[in-house]
């Protein structure tokens, strides 16, 4: 056994430097990723030692991948994930290349999924789409159709975020549900994030997350998707809104002076609102 220090200290700085990369607020992996790379002043080994890290991302945080000639895009997740640098877009039934780096796609080829949950997929893609439009400004979601040990499961994932660099905030919405169908009654699980990061004058973040489990009874494909999408809808309603009204009662006071000015909606993902905790601080220190 011969000590190395100096591979073993590489090693642990392309560690590092993907760690980094790996935790990017969302909108800003570009930044990141050219700080780590001036950092390590080495680009082979950083993309050698760090582009599982830069596919994590992608994947962690839903990226929107935009597909030419299709007019709405497709997310990579770890369900769309087949191998070897591959997405799937279910909506379309194709598969293709993306570079994590520059996210871009490419090669794009037909793909035939499991055909069995085709018509239950594109059920639940309808209504899901359409609540996505109506809910999110920029939104993209992505609905699998998968057997998931055994059992057949629907995974939706929806994507939202503004990114506002001039104005000093980032902040992006992910959820993923999952609807595993039984004989009678369906599984629903889902997991909501929002993820915002201001860095006017200092650095926060405020990163949230909930869990959501329910069941309802199992009908038809087009009846239980609409109630799916359904508990989707009022979960994501009562978790943004939660999350604007804890925002709210601790800047009260100058909120106050503000709520008319600002939009009130409960049918939209409303930024100013979360944001309105940031606003309201600058009131006070005005
Ligand atoms: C699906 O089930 C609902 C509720 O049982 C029923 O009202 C509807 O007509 C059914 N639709 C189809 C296409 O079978």
């Amino acid at each position: 056994y011969q000590w190395q220090p100096d591979m073993l200290s590489v090693g642990s700085e392309v560690r590092i430097a993907a760690n980094f990369v790996t935790h990017a607020p969302p909108g800003e992996f570009n930044e990141v990723f050219n700080d780590v790379r001036l950092l390590l002043n080495n680009d082979n080994l950083l993309r050698e030692g760090a582009s599982h890290s830069f596919a994590q991302y992608n994947m962690d945080q839903f990226t929107p991948a935009k597909l030419e000639g299709y007019d709405e895009p497709v997310l990579i997740t770890e369900h769309g994930d087949l191998g070897q640098g591959r997405f799937l877009d279910p909506r379309n039934c194709l598969a293709f290349r993306f570079d994590h780096l520059r996210k871009e796609v490419s090669d794009l080829q037909p793909y035939e999924e499991d055909t069995a949950l085709r018509s239950w997929r594109d059920a639940c893609d309808t209504s899901l789409s359409a609540y996505v439009k109506e809910h999110y400004p920029t939104g993209v979601c992505t609905v699998y159709g998968k057997t998931v040990d055994g059992q057949q499961t629907i995974i939706a994932c929806i994507e939202g975020h503004q990114f506002q660099p001039k104005n000093f905030w980032n902040g992006r919405c992910r959820s993923e549900w999952k609807l595993t169908i039984g004989q009678s009654t369906a599984q629903v699980v889902g997991v909501l994030k929002i993820q915002v990061h201001y860095y006017e004058d200092g650095n926060v973040q405020l990163v949230s997350h909930k869990e959501v489990e329910e069941s309802i009874p199992v009908t038809n494909e087009s009846q239980t998707t609409k109630e799916f999408v359904d508990i989707i809808e009022n979960a994501e309603n009562d978790y943004q809104t939660a999350i604007s009204e804890n925002y709210q009662t601790m800047s009260d006071t100058t909120f106050k002076a503000l709520r008319r000015q600002l939009p009130v909606t409960r049918t939209k993902i409303d930024w100013n609102k979360i944001l309105s905790y940031k606003i309201g601080k600058e009131m006070q220190n005005a």
